[in-house]
Parts: structure tokens; C-alpha cells; sequence
């Protein structure tokens, strides 16, 4: 089995750019568990990745899952993950969002909040082992390429409520 002690999480930075955006043509070929479908564009993708906010998994030199915390100016971080089909089960999904959640600390965000499709019960187990509770949901919210039309759960999970962002969010 894969071990967990061997991943490495990290900062993002320039030279993950096409990884982490051939990774999310993958997970997006799956039409399961992110909003995105196929076709993406690969090298659109990398250009645009917003780096900041942008943590990966890497195990021997591969980007094997990503994470991205996306700060409002409302002192709220909105989550996005995948994890490579093959890693998964094996904690690195667990890695990225402990990460996750020092990291918004450090930034000063009081909470984390995320949209899940209801059928997704790998995440929806991840989020509620990380204390994330149910706060909503969007029904038929997500046109998909088939015509059908999926429901959101809107998860959250507070930080500190007394908590400052100490840096100007661009957004
Ligand atoms: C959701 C996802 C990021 C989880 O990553 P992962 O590396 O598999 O997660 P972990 O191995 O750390 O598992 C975390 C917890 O999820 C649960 N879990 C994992 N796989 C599961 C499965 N197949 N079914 C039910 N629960 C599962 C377990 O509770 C596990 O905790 P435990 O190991 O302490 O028991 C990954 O499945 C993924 O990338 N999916 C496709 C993209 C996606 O859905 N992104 C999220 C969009 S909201």
C-alpha cells in the first residue's frame, strides 16, 4: 500500500501549473464528482490556475491530489480538491484538507465552506470527519452535459469567529 508518510504537501507554484490542470481534465473525465466536465482546456487551464490558495499532495515527484482555498473578501475560503482516481482511500485527501485548514488559519479566514454533490459520499465523509456539517442545499442547481439536473449540498466548517483576515484579499 501506498504510504501515507511518504506525500508531501505543499505550496503550489508555477511549474504545477500543467499537472494540476491535466489532473482536473482527469477527474473531470469522470462527470462524478466535480462541477467541471470534459473537454477541458488543458493549457487554458494551467495559464488561468490561480496559484494563490493552491496546495498539492506530491509523492515521488507527482502531483497526486490538489486542493485550492479560494478567500473572499468575506473572510470565508470556498474549497475545491481532487485527488488522482488511483491515490485515493490512502489519506491524501485526509493530508490536503488538514493542510487546508492551517493554512486559512494562518490567513485568518473564519471558516471554510464547499459545494458537493449529494452522491458523493467519499467527500461528503472527508468533510464530516473534518467537522464540515450540512448547512443547506441547492437543489437542481448543476446543469450537467447529460441534461440532468444534480443537487448541491453546501457544507461549512467554522474556524474562529473572532478571526481577521491579515492580508488584502484580491477578490
Ligand atoms: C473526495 C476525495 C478528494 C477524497 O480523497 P481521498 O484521498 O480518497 O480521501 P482519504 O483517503 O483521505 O479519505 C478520507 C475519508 O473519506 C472517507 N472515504 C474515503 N473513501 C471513501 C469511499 N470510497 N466511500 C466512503 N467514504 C470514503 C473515509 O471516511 C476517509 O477517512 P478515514 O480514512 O479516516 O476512514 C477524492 O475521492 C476525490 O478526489 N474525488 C474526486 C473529486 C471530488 O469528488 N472532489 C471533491 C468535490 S466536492
Amino acid at each position: 500500500m501506498f504510504p501515507v508518510d511518504a506525500l508531501q504537501i505543499r505550496a503550489a507554484r508555477d511549474d504545477d501549473r500543467v499537472p494540476l490542470a491535466l489532473l482536473f481534465a482527469a477527474v473531470a473525465e469522470e462527470r462524478d464528482g466535480i462541477a467541471s466536465e470534459p473537454p477541458i482546456d488543458v493549457e487554458a487551464r494551467a495559464a488561468s490556475w490561480n496559484l494563490d490558495g493552491s496546495l498539492v499532495a506530491v509523492s515521488n515527484g507527482t502531483i497526486v491530489g490538489s486542493i485550492h482555498i479560494d478567500r473572499s473578501r468575506f473572510g470565508f475560503g470556498e474549497i475545491g480538491m481532487a485527488v488522482s482516481r488511483d491515490r485515493r482511500g490512502r489519506g491524501v485527501g485526509s493530508a490536503l484538507l488538514a493542510a487546508a485548514v492551517d493554512w486559512a488559519r494562518e490567513q485568518g479566514l473564519h471558516k471554510l465552506s464547499l459545494s458537493v454533490f449529494p452522491h458523493n459520499t467519499a467527500a461528503i465523509a472527508l468533510y464530516r470527519k473534518f467537522g464540515f456539517v450540512e448547512e443547506g442545499r441547492r437543489v437542481k442547481h448543476f446543469r450537467r452535459s447529460s441534461g440532468e439536473l444534480w443537487d448541491a449540498l453546501e457544507m461549512g466548517l467554522l474556524l474562529d469567529e473572532t478571526a481577521r483576515p491579515w492580508a488584502s484579499p484580491t477578490s
